[in-house]
């Protein structure tokens, strides 16, 4: 487990994720540019991260700003607000956090150095909450996990996508930590290779039994009777869907088929009960990252692609939902939404 993201005197720093697991890069990040730049690259990725993420771009804007009047700090804020509106498009967290520090711009009162302490604080504030927050997420996580529980998993959803203790994998940290002997299947997730990459080169430094898989591999391991659980995060849950990483949605009606519990682990900055599948925009990320693995070109040259980066879960797939205030049946959360 691993402090993903720090901020020291007007400076970021995070793990570049692009090279993982050969290298542990730290890379350094001074402007709010730079943070939307490393978020398109995917260097930082992980809803909860991204989220944060944002928030310290916002942060390294009012740090290093030198309007003199608060019209021109707004203006400059509200534009880096902007850029990294631009970056990606359908982990919610990412506007949560935009939305959060912009609130707490406007309802600062006093001077400029007033409003870049309360900026900064409050970026500072939400990475510590998402540490928080997902230690609960584990805590009730972990009340449905049985010692001798084997879990697949998919792309990731642990530490390097938060600050620092995961969402889905937090939830088996949690499992593990209270003794319980557990094992995770990670499917590798294509294109780019989260779970073969990020999920259990985590997993492995933290010394939790893990078997890697290709995804189209799930469906026969489940066949088989090898796992008995399926736990994911997510990038935005609505009123009638889980949206998270691409190939999510076929384990889950795999897991439906086989009578296998599908969970999905995520903080409440994830829901956007606002909105339906069908208000999201699904990220179209570069044809390149299909056509290559690695820096070798797999498909030949001028083939058509498609590359969505998520798809879409439709809630009766989902057994319950994982959040740091408890467990919430799908069913109850119909309930819930209707009332
Ligand atoms: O494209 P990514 O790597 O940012 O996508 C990440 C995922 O889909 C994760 O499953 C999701 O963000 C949950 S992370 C706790």
């Amino acid at each position: 487990m691993v402090r993903t993201i720090e901020w020291r005197d007007g400076v970021v720093y995070t793990i570049d994720q692009t090279v993982l697991p050969k290298k542990e890069v730290w890379i350094e990040l001074k402007t709010c540019e730079q943070v939307a730049q490393a978020l398109k690259e995917m260097k930082i990725r992980g809803a909860p991260l991204i989220g944060v993420a944002t928030a310290y771009g916002l942060a390294l804007t009012a740090y290093h700003s030198k309007a003199l009047n608060r019209k021109d700090f707004m203006c400059e804020l509200e534009f880096a607000a902007e850029t990294i509106r631009n970056t990606r498009p359908t982990a919610v967290n990412l506007f949560w956090a935009v939305d959060r520090i912009l609130k707490k711009a406007r309802e600062t009162r006093g001077g400029i150095d007033n409003l870049k302490k309360a900026i900064i604080t409050e970026a500072l504030r939400m990475a510590d909450e998402d540490v928080e927050v997902n230690r609960r997420i584990g805590k009730h996580g972990a009340t449905l996990i049985n010692d001798g529980d084997v879990i697949l998993t998919h792309c990731n959803a642990g530490s390097l996508a938060t600050v620092e203790y995961g969402t889905a994998l937090a939830v088996v940290r949690a499992a593990w930590e209270e003794g319980k002997r557990i094992k995770v299947f990670a499917d590798e997730t294509r294109p780019l290779l989260q779970g073969a990459r990020l999920t259990v080169f985590e997993l492995m430094r933290d010394n939790i039994p893990v078997t890697l898989i290709t995804d189209n591999m799930a469906g026969y391991v489940m066949s088989k009777g090898l796992i008995n659980k399926v736990i994911v995060g997510a990038d935005r849950i609505v009123r009638d869907a889980v949206i998270n990483k691409i190939g999510t949605y076929a384990v889950a009606v795999l897991a439906h088929e086989n009578n296998i519990p599908f969970y999905v682990a995520a903080p409440s900055s994830t829901f956007d009960f606002s909105k339906s599948a069908k208000d999201v925009v699904i990220e179209e990320r570069n044809p390149e990252e299909v056509t290559r693995i690695g820096t070798e070109t797999i498909a030949p040259e001028g083939v058509q692609v498609m590359n969505p980066a998520f798809d879409i879960t439709p809630m009766r797939y989902v057994t319950a939902v994982i959040r740091e205030d408890g467990i919430i049946t799908s069913k109850e959360l119909k309930e819930r939404l209707k009332g």
